[in-house]
C-alpha cells in the first residue's frame, strides 16, 4: 500500500511552496468568534471534559438528524453514529464488510481507496463521468457484489455532481438488486446552484450516508457521522468503540453549542458557499490565462478543478513544478493502476488570489520549458 501522495506533499513542502494539493478550506473563513464563543460555554461544564457515550451526544445527533429531516429525509438520532471525521466513517463500515468486494468510482479518493486496501476489500473500478458514474457498468458489477463507494457531490477528485436522471438510475438498480451503497458525501453543502437530493434519501435501507463538518467549519474539529438504519448504526458502534471509545467530546459540545442558534450555521453555509463560488471563478480564470492548453469542466460546487494538459505526463511535471515550489496532485494517484495520466487535480478554496496567480505562473513556466 502506497501513502498517500498528497498527505506526503502537505508534509514536506516549505512555507514558500504555494500548494493547490490538499482540500483544505480557507482559513480567513472560519467562523472563529462563534466558535470561540461556543468553547466558553462548553468549557463551563466539567462533564462536557468527561467520558461519553460512543455512538455521540445526544443533542449533536438530534441536531444532525434535523439536517435530514428538514430535507424530507426522515431519521431520528438513534440513526446517527458520530465518527472522527467521515474518514473514521469509512473505516468503520470498510471494517465491516472487510474481505468482501466493493466497486468504486474511477478516479477515487485516495483515503477510501486506502482504508478499503487496509480492510481487504477487492475493489472494482467503475468510470466516472461529469455527470456521475457509467451507469451500464455500474449496473453490472453492482448486481455482483452490491456494494459500492459513490461520492456523488463535487467528487474527489474529479468535482463531478451526479444528475438527478443517474441518481434515480443508481436508486433503482440497488433497489433492484440489494446491497448497499456507501454516499460519502462532505462537499454536499458547498454547492453554488442548488443542493442535489442524496441517494441516500432514495433508498434509506440501503445506504449509508457519511457526513462531515471538516469541509464547512473546520477540519481539526475532527466530527463526521454516518446515517444508517438503526440496526447497522448499532453494529457499527460496536466497531467504533473498539478504535476510541468515542469521538473528541468537547468538540462534539463546542459544535453542539455552535448549532443551537440554528440560523448561524445556515447563514456561514451561505457565505462560504458564496465565497468559494468567487474563488472558483477566479481560479478558473487564471487557468485559462496562465494555462491555456488546460483543458477542464467548470466545478458547480466542491474544492476542486480537475482536468488535463494533453500529452503530459502530469506526475513527472509536478516533480519538477515541486522545484519551482508550487504543488498539485497529478491524477495517477487517483487511479488503481496508478496508470501514466495527464490529468491534473487543483484546489481553488485555500490559496489568495496573488498566489493562485504567482503559483499558476510557475506551473505555466516549467510547462512551457517542459513543451520545447
Ligand atoms: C471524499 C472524502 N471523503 C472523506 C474525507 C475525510 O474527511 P474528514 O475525515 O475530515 O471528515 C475527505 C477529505 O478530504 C474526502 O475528500
Amino acid at each position: 500500500m502506497k501513502r498517500s501522495f498528497i498527505r506526503e506533499i502537505l508534509e514536506s513542502i516549505d512555507s514558500e511552496t504555494i500548494s493547490f494539493a490538499g482540500g483544505l478550506p480557507d482559513e480567513s473563513l472560519f467562523p472563529i468568534e462563534d466558535l470561540k464563543r461556543a468553547s466558553q460555554k462548553a468549557f463551563e461544564n466539567p462533564k462536557n471534559l468527561q467520558y461519553t457515550i460512543s455512538n455521540g451526544i445526544t443533542p449533536l445527533r438530534e441536531k444532525i438528524a434535523d439536517f435530514y429531516n428538514k430535507e424530507g429525509f426522515e431519521t431520528k438520532a438513534s440513526n446517527i453514529l458520530i465518527t472522527t471525521g467521515s474518514q473514521q466513517g469509512l473505516y468503520i463500515i470498510a471494517k465491516y464488510f472487510q474481505n468482501q468486494k466493493i466497486l468504486v468510482e474511477e478516479p477515487s479518493y485516495i483515503g477510501a481507496v486506502n482504508i478499503f486496501k487496509m480492510n481487504n476489500l477487492d475493489m472494482k473500478s467503475v468510470p466516472l463521468h461529469y455527470d456521475g458514474i457509467d451507469m451500464e457498468r455500474f449496473d453490472k458489477v453492482f448486481k455482483k457484489i452490491k456494494l459500492a463507494y459513490l461520492i456523488p457531490d463535487f467528487q474527489n477528485p474529479k468535482g463531478s455532481l451526479y444528475s438527478d436522471e443517474k441518481r434515480a438510475e443508481v436508486a433503482k438498480s440497488v433497489s433492484k438488486h440489494g446491497g448497499y451503497i456507501l454516499e460519502d458525501a462532505p462537499y454536499s453543502e458547498l454547492y453554488f446552484e442548488k443542493k442535489a437530493k442524496s441517494i441516500s434519501a432514495l433508498i434509506p435501507e440501503n445506504s449509508f450516508h457519511l457526513g462531515s463538518f471538516s469541509k464547512t467549519l473546520s477540519p481539526s474539529l475532527r466530527i463526521g457521522w454516518i446515517r444508517a438504519n438503526e440496526e447497522m448504526i448499532k453494529r457499527f458502534t460496536m466497531i467504533k468503540e473498539t478504535i476510541d471509545l468515542h469521538s473528541c467530546g468537547i468538540a462534539q459540545h463546542i459544535l453542539n453549542n455552535y448549532l443551537e442558534e440554528h440560523t448561524r450555521y445556515e447563514k456561514h453555509l451561505k457565505s462560504l458557499r458564496d465565497a468559494y463560488k468567487l474563488k472558483m471563478e477566479f481560479f478558473t480564470k487564471a487557468l485559462k490565462n496562465h494555462l491555456s492548453d488546460f483543458q477542464f469542466e467548470q466545478p458547480k460546487g466542491g474544492m476542486f478543478v480537475f482536468g488535463s494538459l494533453s500529452g503530459v505526463d502530469s506526475f513527472d511535471l509536478v516533480q519538477q513544478c515541486m522545484k519551482e515550489k508550487v504543488v498539485y496532485v497529478p491524477a495517477n494517484q487517483f487511479y488503481l493502476d496508478g496508470r501514466m495520466s495527464d490529468e491534473i487535480r487543483f484546489n481553488f478554496t485555500y490559496s489568495s488570489e496573488q498566489e493562485v496567480v504567482d503559483g499558476l505562473k510557475r506551473i505555466e513556466r516549467v510547462y512551457r520549458g517542459a513543451e520545447a
